[in-house]
């Protein structure tokens, strides 16, 4: 098992940073910036505060390195434009990671999440041979958010009945989930990114 990589530079437009406590105001302004767009689907975007923002950054380094919690700024040219991580939630089995993800809306439609999705997965499957598949999780009403498993090629596995922590939540989470025998899909570019 392996620290994963702190900076991932996915091309030459893309790169996946771990926070830093200094990334305070350059975050702050594009959640800011980004709020209307991620209230319906973020649970803590609709109360976040420049106190809730200082907790997030000051509690990675912990999460980092306690492996629960790999967290990344998504860099463009150098801008913070959305975060994404891999998690292993508490309860779940080792062999398990989710991974979530949100951008500006300014940063949506050119493909960043779809490729992030990808080199984090990669990620998460290289740095810990424990894992043996991925999942991305969203409301089925969430559709941007399920397009980019689908375009993946993660298996679609249904819905269950889920708690409703977000604004437009439905009360359904639809699991999609990628196996490590499956990762030629990602690796052989038949994946649509
Ligand atoms: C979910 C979310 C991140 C998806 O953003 P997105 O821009 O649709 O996703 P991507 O960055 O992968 O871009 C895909 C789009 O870029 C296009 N695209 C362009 N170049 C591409 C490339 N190289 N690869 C893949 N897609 C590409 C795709 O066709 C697609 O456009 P379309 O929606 O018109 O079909 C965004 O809607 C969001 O931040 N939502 C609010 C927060 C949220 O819901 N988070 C998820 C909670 S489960």
């Amino acid at each position: 098992m392996e620290t994963p990589q702190r900076v991932i530079r996915v091309d030459d437009e893309l790169t996946l940073r771990a926070y830093e406590p200094g990334d305070l105001d350059e975050l702050l302004q594009v959640i800011e910036e980004a709020r209307e767009h991620l209230v319906p689907w973020m649970p803590w975007a609709s109360d976040h505060t420049p106190e809730s923002t200082t907790d997030f950054l000051g509690s990675r380094a912990e999460k980092w390195a306690s492996g629960t919690d790999h967290t990344y700024a998504i860099v463009l040219d150098g801008a913070i434009v959305g975060s994404s991580g891999f998690f292993l939630r508490e309860g779940d089995p080792a062999e398990r990671r989710e991974i979530g993800y949100w951008l500006h809306p300014d940063a949506t439609g050119r493909g960043l999440v779809t490729r992030t999705a990808r080199a984090l997965t990669l990620e998460a499957f290289r740095s810990d041979p424990r894992v043996a598949y991925v999942e991305i999780v969203h409301d089925p009403a969430n559709t941007a958010s399920g397009a980019v498993p689908a375009r993946l090629g993660f298996t679609d596995l249904g819905t269950v009945p889920a708690e409703k922590l977000a604004p437009a939540d439905t009360g359904e989470d639809r699991h999609w989930r990628l196996t490590r025998d499956q990762l030629p899909i990602l690796t052989d570019g038949a994946a649509r990114s």
